[in-house]
């Protein structure tokens, strides 16, 4: 069986995000979608949230599980026994951070491959800051995240 880790911050789960996890799904036997905990950084939305965000928008994809992790990615991958990391990759700048952590993930775990996915052309400058952003306005965010999430998003974050 070919398992797949998908993992990010998720803060908040984008449609970028939402499409490589979907491309992810075509390619792959068992897909998980990981939100990877950072105790240092301090996200605008709870792990659960996060977590709660990513099984909603997932439900109809029969072969794509959510979980959280707070520890390496590398070592979830092989806990989990993945074939491979899978990340979608934007624009350059996104490259260089990518590529290193690709390398890195490796050398811990060199059993679980690092596949990039390139960011469809809709999404090529989508993030969740921008997201952040966005709703912190008050502005309606359903063009960057699933429409079933985008009222939580933007009333959550609303100041
Ligand atoms: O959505 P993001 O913020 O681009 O995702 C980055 C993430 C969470 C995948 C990355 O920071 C990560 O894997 N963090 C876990 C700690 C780790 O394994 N770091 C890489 C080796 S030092």
């Amino acid at each position: 069986m070919t398992i797949a880790v998908c993992p990010g911050s998720f803060d908040p789960v984008t449609l970028g995000h939402l499409d490589v996890i979907r491309r992810a799904a075509t390619l792959f036997d068992r897909v998980i979608v990981v939100v990877m905990i950072n105790f240092s950084k301090q996200p605008a939305f709870t792990v659960e949230e996060r977590v709660g965000f990513i099984k909603k928008i997932t439900a109809s994809l029969p072969n794509v599980e959510v979980d959280a992790f707070s520890g390496l990615l590398a070592d979830y991958a092989a806990k989990e026994d993945a074939t491979a990391i899978v990340k979608g990759l934007r624009v350059m700048s996104d490259f260089e951070y990518e590529f290193q952590m690709a390398l890195t993930n490796s050398s811990l775990n060199p059993r679980t491959e690092t596949i990039f996915l390139p960011a469809s052309i809709d999404y090529m400058f989508l993030s969740s800051s921008m997201v952040r952003e966005v709703a912190s306005r008050g502005r309606d965010v359903s063009k960057f995240v699933p429409a079933e999430i985008a009222e939580d998003i933007r009333k959550k974050l609303w100041k």
